[in-house]
């Protein structure tokens, strides 16, 4: 049986699309986006041809870090809404024969979830053993020298116990002991609340921390440490993640969403593709997919990136269904990265490619990563080290959707400031646009959603030099060969051994469309374009 045979689920065939709730929408007038909101605006991904919505934590939280420090992960944050809300979302969400995602923070809580305030409360507490408590070395210092992904040291002393917890990320985010078979329990509990609910699979944060070395050994220095980079990176954390025993974890986990029926596991994974694929699990009894960072990983290199893209498609194990990311809340937008017109190859390399794409909320309109004043920071990995402008701010600003005094996110000051330029760039602008950004989304969505080829077509590479990657993806006779120019000046291909005929049908400059391809097929700087091929 080929691949086109078999039948796919909606997260192999749909795009997903990734929400910031508080940058969404506001709905209430506080400035902050909330679940109302997003309803409000469901319509418009709809219109988008948006399959799989996946919010960022919206549950209870003291959010120093926006919502990634959970305080109750049955419970709304007021600022979101309540339940109730998050109930009607979800009912329209699937009116509209959408699925909707939510994040799973499982590596740590908040220091103020009830489970860290009774571990913390004595040594004999019974959730003692549900947090990483270690006694100071005779010297007083840490257990080891790990550190924090968010600066300094990951141990934080605790006076009153006189031991010190494990924090990978704030110090208000206390990782919990995933060895706890208690823990594991609550956790799956959890789990089992928001699928019976009707939710449709999550997003796993930081999957591939969740279990550390049990002798706390040093990490390594690192022998490539940049110093622009997080002070993170100055050791090799091979000892405080991706330890081999996450597997029985994540199995664990999937063994759970297997009991409900079409439900999707992914995992967020920073990992080079030899170790991210073994998160697939034996037998592909792991995450459906591992989020694979690669695209918003590595420098826009025509050669380097088919390079990634061939090894990425040689590791994957057989029935491992792959996937593609350009952007997400934690890294810089693809359109700072690469500029305006390479974006627009860079939505046409993501949306043609074989695997489940994700798109980040605004990348669609080619939104920048806005400049945060210092005086404005509000990222604790931005206010933790101030002196490396390393505050993820830029890439969380408001949803720009139309030209009123704040962009028709909120009739108050967003939390976080918009670009000046939001009255140029903005969904209600380019809608009636065939040439902005936000329609090339919708047509590459359209042409992907049509076409048995690009959503679950075999991939072929064909080409890749300095300037230019072509592949091709077929289905049965169906044959589509995308060309990608990620440089700035005209290039030229002809086919060695074969003599491509077709029509082209996507194109990067809309006017190309229609138009039949000769030999010599010509492409101008920035142009990706999508052939049918006779
Ligand atoms: C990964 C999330 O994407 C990031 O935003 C967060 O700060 C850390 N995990 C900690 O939860
Ligand atoms: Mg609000």
């Amino acid at each position: 049986m080929n691949e086109n045979q078999k039948k796919h689920l909606w997260w192999q065939e749909g795009v997903i699309y990734q929400v910031y709730p508080r940058s969404f929408q506001d709905s209430d007038g506080d400035g902050v986006g909330d679940l109302r909101g997003i309803t409000s605006r469901l319509d418009y991904l709809q219109w988008l041809g948006i399959k799989g919505i996946w919010l960022s934590p919206v549950f209870s939280s003291p959010m120093a870090d926006f919502g990634y420090d959970i305080s109750d992960y049955r419970g709304i944050h007021p600022l979101f809404g309540t339940l109730e809300d998050f109930d009607e979302l979800l009912k329209q969400v699937h009116a509209r024969n959408m699925k909707l995602l939510l994040d799973l923070v499982p590596n740590h809580t908040s220091d103020e979830h009830p489970w860290f305030q009774e571990s913390r409360s004595s040594r004999d507490n019974p959730k003692r053993d549900w947090y990483l408590w270690y006694d100071a070395k005779p010297d007083n210092s840490e257990p080891n020298n790990w550190l924090s992904v968010f600066g300094g040291s990951a141990w934080e002393w605790d006076e009153h116990t006189q031991q010190y917890y494990y924090h990978a990320f704030h110090t208000k985010q206390p990782d919990l002991n995933w060895r706890n078979p208690e823990v594991q329990q609550a956790m799956l509990d959890v789990m089992r609340f928001w699928l019976d609910k009707g939710v449709d699979g999550f997003r796993v944060d930081v999957m591939w921390h969740m279990i550390k070395d049990s002798q706390l050994r040093d990490n390594p220095p690192n022998p490539d440490y940049n110093p622009l980079e997080l002070p993170y990176r100055q050791l090799l954390p091979i000892y405080s993640t991706d330890q081999p025993e996450v597997h029985d974890i994540v199995k664990m986990m999937r063994e759970l969403m297997d009991q409900y029926d079409e439900r999707v596991m992914i995992g967020e994974i920073y990992l080079p593709i030899s170790r991210l694929v073994a998160y697939y699990g034996v037998e592909n009894q792991g995450a459906h997919l591992p989020f694979n960072f690669q695209l918003l990983a590595l420098p826009w290199d025509a050669k380097l990136l088919a390079a990634a893209i061939s090894e990425y498609e040689g590791a994957l194990p057989p029935e491992g269904w792959p996937n593609w990311v350009l952007s997400n809340h934690d890294k810089p937008r693809i359109t700072s990265r690469v500029g305006k017109a390479q974006a627009r190859v860079a939505a046409m390399l993501l949306l043609t490619l074989r695997g489940t794409p994700t798109i980040y909320y605004g990348d669609e309109i080619g939104m920048r990563d806005v400049p945060i004043p210092p005086e404005e920071v509000q990222d604790p990995q931005g206010l933790n080290i101030p002196d490396k402008y390393l505050s993820r701010d830029p890439a969380r600003t408001p949803m720009q959707w139309d030209n009123s005094e704040y962009a028709g996110f909120s009739n108050v000051k967003p939390w976080l400031r918009l670009p000046e330029y939001f009255r140029r760039v903005n969904v209600s602008e380019q809608q009636g646009s065939p040439f902005s950004m936000l329609s090339l989304h919708r047509r590459l969505i359209q042409l992907r959603q049509d076409e048995p080829a690009l959503h679950i077509g075999e991939y072929a590479p064909v080409h890749a030099d300095d300037q230019m990657i072509a592949y091709i993806r077929q289905a049965g006779e169906q044959r589509f060969l995308v060309l990608l120019n990620l440089s700035h000046r005209p290039c030229y291909f002809k086919a060695a051994h074969e003599h491509y005929k077709g029509l082209i049908v996507g194109s990067t400059y809309p006017e190309r469309e229609g138009t039949s391809i000769s030999d010599t097929i010509t492409l101008s700087g920035d142009e990706g374009i999508i052939v049918r091929l006779e």
